[in-house]
Protein backbone atom coordinates (compact mmCIF):
# COMPACT_ATOMS: atom_id res chain seq x y z
CA UNK A 1 0.00 0.00 0.00
CA UNK A 2 1.67 2.94 -1.16
CA UNK A 3 -0.88 5.45 0.38
CA UNK A 4 0.05 6.96 3.94
CA UNK A 5 -2.82 6.76 6.07
CA UNK A 6 -3.36 8.06 9.13
CA UNK A 7 -0.08 10.58 9.08
CA UNK A 8 -0.82 13.90 11.38
CA UNK A 9 1.17 16.76 11.13
CA UNK A 10 1.10 17.90 14.37
CA UNK A 11 2.30 21.67 12.90
CA UNK A 12 -1.34 22.03 11.68
CA UNK A 13 -4.24 22.91 13.66
CA UNK A 14 -7.79 23.14 12.99
CA UNK A 15 -9.23 26.26 11.93
CA UNK A 16 -13.01 26.66 13.45
CA UNK A 17 -15.37 27.91 10.76
CA UNK A 18 -16.92 31.75 11.57
CA UNK A 19 -20.13 29.83 10.25
CA UNK A 20 -21.02 26.67 11.87
CA UNK A 21 -22.66 24.27 9.78
CA UNK A 22 -25.81 24.65 11.40
CA UNK A 23 -26.12 28.09 10.74
CA UNK A 24 -26.10 26.89 6.92
CA UNK A 25 -28.60 24.11 7.95
CA UNK A 26 -30.88 26.28 9.31
CA UNK A 27 -30.33 29.27 5.86
CA UNK A 28 -30.86 26.18 4.05
CA UNK A 29 -34.28 25.32 5.90
CA UNK A 30 -32.93 21.45 5.59
CA UNK A 31 -30.12 19.19 6.89
CA UNK A 32 -27.02 18.49 5.18
CA UNK A 33 -25.85 14.55 4.85
CA UNK A 34 -24.52 12.07 3.12
CA UNK A 35 -26.37 9.78 0.57
CA UNK A 36 -24.09 7.32 -0.34
CA UNK A 37 -25.07 4.73 -3.48
CA UNK A 38 -23.67 1.63 -3.54
CA UNK A 39 -24.14 -1.22 -6.13
CA UNK A 40 -22.38 -2.87 -9.24
CA UNK A 41 -21.19 -1.19 -12.24
CA UNK A 42 -24.26 -0.38 -13.93
CA UNK A 43 -26.31 -1.23 -11.29
CA UNK A 44 -28.08 2.21 -11.99
CA UNK A 45 -26.26 4.42 -9.33
CA UNK A 46 -25.43 7.79 -11.17
CA UNK A 47 -28.78 7.59 -12.84
CA UNK A 48 -31.05 7.03 -9.16
CA UNK A 49 -28.34 9.66 -7.95
CA UNK A 50 -29.08 12.41 -10.04
CA UNK A 51 -32.81 11.91 -10.42
CA UNK A 52 -32.82 11.87 -6.39
CA UNK A 53 -30.91 15.01 -6.92
CA UNK A 54 -33.36 16.46 -9.28
CA UNK A 55 -36.25 15.81 -7.03
CA UNK A 56 -34.63 17.03 -3.92
CA UNK A 57 -33.24 20.63 -5.58
CA UNK A 58 -36.79 20.92 -7.17
CA UNK A 59 -38.31 20.71 -3.49
CA UNK A 60 -35.64 23.64 -2.44
CA UNK A 61 -32.43 21.86 -1.41
CA UNK A 62 -29.24 22.48 -1.94
CA UNK A 63 -27.53 19.32 -3.54
CA UNK A 64 -24.43 18.05 -4.91
CA UNK A 65 -23.58 14.76 -6.56
CA UNK A 66 -20.26 13.23 -6.50
CA UNK A 67 -19.81 10.30 -9.79
CA UNK A 68 -17.20 7.98 -9.99
CA UNK A 69 -16.47 8.52 -13.56
CA UNK A 70 -16.64 12.13 -12.85
CA UNK A 71 -14.22 12.22 -10.21
CA UNK A 72 -11.88 9.22 -11.72
CA UNK A 73 -11.54 12.06 -14.10
CA UNK A 74 -9.85 14.89 -11.81
CA UNK A 75 -9.54 14.90 -8.28
CA UNK A 76 -8.93 10.51 -8.45
CA UNK A 77 -7.36 11.08 -11.48
CA UNK A 78 -4.40 8.77 -10.59
CA UNK A 79 -5.93 5.63 -9.26
CA UNK A 80 -6.91 2.42 -10.75
CA UNK A 81 -8.97 0.10 -9.57
CA UNK A 82 -6.58 -2.32 -7.33
CA UNK A 83 -7.96 -3.40 -3.35
CA UNK A 84 -5.62 -0.18 -2.35
CA UNK A 85 -6.64 2.18 -5.53
CA UNK A 86 -10.46 1.71 -4.66
CA UNK A 87 -9.87 2.37 -0.84
CA UNK A 88 -8.23 5.61 -1.31
CA UNK A 89 -10.44 6.49 -3.77
CA UNK A 90 -13.25 6.17 -1.26
CA UNK A 91 -11.49 7.71 1.14
CA UNK A 92 -11.01 11.13 -0.89
CA UNK A 93 -14.35 11.09 -1.93
CA UNK A 94 -15.30 10.34 1.65
CA UNK A 95 -13.58 13.34 2.47
CA UNK A 96 -14.81 15.08 0.03
CA UNK A 97 -18.24 14.65 0.87
CA UNK A 98 -18.10 15.91 4.15
CA UNK A 99 -17.04 18.62 3.58
CA UNK A 100 -19.77 19.59 1.17
CA UNK A 101 -21.63 18.27 4.45
CA UNK A 102 -20.12 21.08 6.16
CA UNK A 103 -20.82 23.69 3.40
CA UNK A 104 -24.38 22.77 4.36
CA UNK A 105 -25.06 20.57 1.28
CA UNK A 106 -26.74 17.11 0.72
CA UNK A 107 -24.51 15.13 -0.96
CA UNK A 108 -25.18 12.12 -3.18
CA UNK A 109 -22.35 9.46 -4.37
CA UNK A 110 -22.20 7.31 -6.81
CA UNK A 111 -19.19 4.73 -6.42
CA UNK A 112 -19.15 1.15 -6.95
CA UNK A 113 -17.00 1.17 -2.64
CA UNK A 114 -17.53 -3.01 -3.30
CA UNK A 115 -15.67 -3.37 0.02
CA UNK A 116 -17.36 -3.06 3.22
CA UNK A 117 -14.93 -1.76 4.97
CA UNK A 118 -14.47 0.77 2.95
CA UNK A 119 -17.92 2.08 3.39
CA UNK A 120 -17.86 1.60 7.16
CA UNK A 121 -14.30 3.72 7.18
CA UNK A 122 -16.37 6.79 5.23
CA UNK A 123 -18.97 6.51 7.74
CA UNK A 124 -17.04 6.29 10.32
CA UNK A 125 -16.01 10.25 9.23
CA UNK A 126 -19.19 11.86 10.21
CA UNK A 127 -22.13 11.82 13.06
CA UNK A 128 -23.95 8.70 13.28
CA UNK A 129 -27.11 9.79 10.92
CA UNK A 130 -25.38 12.14 8.84
CA UNK A 131 -24.11 9.19 6.40
CA UNK A 132 -27.02 7.24 4.65
CA UNK A 133 -26.10 3.74 2.77
CA UNK A 134 -28.65 3.14 -0.16
CA UNK A 135 -27.71 -0.11 -1.88
CA UNK A 136 -28.88 -0.10 -5.27
CA UNK A 137 -29.59 -4.00 -5.57
CA UNK A 138 -29.46 -5.11 -9.75
CA UNK A 139 -27.66 -8.58 -9.99
CA UNK A 140 -24.86 -9.33 -11.68
CA UNK A 141 -26.49 -11.19 -14.28
CA UNK A 142 -28.55 -8.18 -14.67
CA UNK A 143 -25.77 -5.44 -14.80
CA UNK A 144 -24.25 -7.82 -17.26
CA UNK A 145 -27.15 -8.25 -19.52
CA UNK A 146 -27.82 -4.30 -19.79
CA UNK A 147 -23.92 -3.90 -20.71
CA UNK A 148 -24.58 -0.10 -20.91
CA UNK A 149 -21.03 0.39 -21.27
CA UNK A 150 -19.58 -2.87 -23.24
CA UNK A 151 -17.19 -3.52 -19.74
CA UNK A 152 -18.40 -6.19 -18.80
CA UNK A 153 -18.20 -8.20 -22.17
CA UNK A 154 -14.81 -6.62 -22.33
CA UNK A 155 -14.01 -7.84 -18.49
CA UNK A 156 -15.09 -11.46 -19.55
CA UNK A 157 -12.94 -11.33 -22.42
CA UNK A 158 -9.91 -10.61 -19.47
CA UNK A 159 -9.65 -7.09 -21.33
CA UNK A 160 -10.07 -5.53 -18.19
CA UNK A 161 -8.47 -6.73 -14.76
CA UNK A 162 -10.37 -6.36 -11.00
CA UNK A 163 -13.81 -5.93 -12.83
CA UNK A 164 -16.35 -5.79 -10.22
CA UNK A 165 -18.39 -8.73 -10.06
CA UNK A 166 -15.71 -10.55 -12.81
CA UNK A 167 -12.79 -10.61 -11.67
CA UNK A 168 -12.86 -8.56 -8.12
CA UNK A 169 -15.59 -8.95 -5.54
CA UNK A 170 -18.60 -7.03 -4.59
CA UNK A 171 -19.63 -6.91 -1.16
CA UNK A 172 -22.91 -6.26 -1.05
CA UNK A 173 -23.95 -4.42 2.35
CA UNK A 174 -25.79 -6.51 4.91
CA UNK A 175 -27.34 -3.42 6.68
CA UNK A 176 -27.54 -0.72 4.31
CA UNK A 177 -29.92 2.07 5.75
CA UNK A 178 -32.32 1.66 2.29
CA UNK A 179 -32.44 -1.29 0.04
CA UNK A 180 -33.31 0.04 -4.05
CA UNK A 181 -34.57 -2.89 -6.39
CA UNK A 182 -32.49 -1.22 -8.84
CA UNK A 183 -32.57 -3.96 -11.12
CA UNK A 184 -36.59 -4.78 -10.84
CA UNK A 185 -38.58 -1.46 -10.34
CA UNK A 186 -38.25 1.69 -12.95
CA UNK A 187 -36.07 5.09 -12.10
CA UNK A 188 -38.94 7.15 -10.55
CA UNK A 189 -40.34 4.23 -8.37
CA UNK A 190 -36.72 3.52 -7.11
CA UNK A 191 -36.31 7.76 -6.90
CA UNK A 192 -39.91 7.76 -4.62
CA UNK A 193 -38.43 5.43 -2.42
CA UNK A 194 -35.37 6.99 -1.42
CA UNK A 195 -37.01 10.54 -1.15
CA UNK A 196 -40.23 9.05 0.80
CA UNK A 197 -37.07 7.45 3.21
CA UNK A 198 -35.51 10.68 3.54
CA UNK A 199 -39.24 12.35 4.26
CA UNK A 200 -40.05 9.68 6.55
CA UNK A 201 -37.30 10.32 8.58
CA UNK A 202 -37.32 14.17 8.68
CA UNK A 203 -34.03 14.34 6.57
CA UNK A 204 -35.76 17.06 4.17
CA UNK A 205 -38.32 18.93 4.02
S1 LIG B 1 -14.86 2.12 -6.92
O1 LIG B 1 -14.77 0.66 -6.85
O2 LIG B 1 -15.89 2.65 -6.02
O3 LIG B 1 -13.53 2.73 -6.63
O4 LIG B 1 -15.25 2.45 -8.44
P1 LIG B 1 -15.84 3.83 -9.02
O5 LIG B 1 -14.98 4.98 -8.67
O6 LIG B 1 -17.27 3.93 -8.69
O7 LIG B 1 -15.69 3.61 -10.59
C1 LIG B 1 -16.48 2.68 -11.27
C2 LIG B 1 -16.62 3.00 -12.76
O8 LIG B 1 -15.37 2.81 -13.43
C3 LIG B 1 -15.54 2.02 -14.60
N1 LIG B 1 -14.57 0.93 -14.48
C4 LIG B 1 -14.59 -0.10 -13.61
N2 LIG B 1 -15.48 -0.52 -12.67
C5 LIG B 1 -15.17 -1.61 -11.94
N3 LIG B 1 -14.05 -2.33 -12.07
C6 LIG B 1 -13.13 -1.97 -13.01
N4 LIG B 1 -12.00 -2.69 -13.14
C7 LIG B 1 -13.38 -0.81 -13.82
N5 LIG B 1 -12.70 -0.19 -14.80
C8 LIG B 1 -13.42 0.85 -15.18
C9 LIG B 1 -16.96 1.60 -14.71
O9 LIG B 1 -17.50 2.31 -15.79
C10 LIG B 1 -17.62 2.07 -13.42
O10 LIG B 1 -18.77 2.86 -13.69
P2 LIG B 1 -20.25 2.57 -13.08
O11 LIG B 1 -20.91 3.91 -13.11
O12 LIG B 1 -20.15 2.03 -11.69
O13 LIG B 1 -20.89 1.64 -14.04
Amino acid sequence: NHFKEQTVNTDIVWHQSAVARQQRERQNRHRSFILWFTGLSGAGKSTLANRVEELLFQNGCRTYVLDGDNVRHGLCRDLGFSPDERRENIRRVGETAKLFMDAGVIVLTAFISPFSEDRDMVRALVESGDFIEVYCNTPLHVCERRDTKGLYRRARRGEIADFTGISSPYQAPLSPDLEVPTGRRGLEECAAMVVGFLAERGKVP
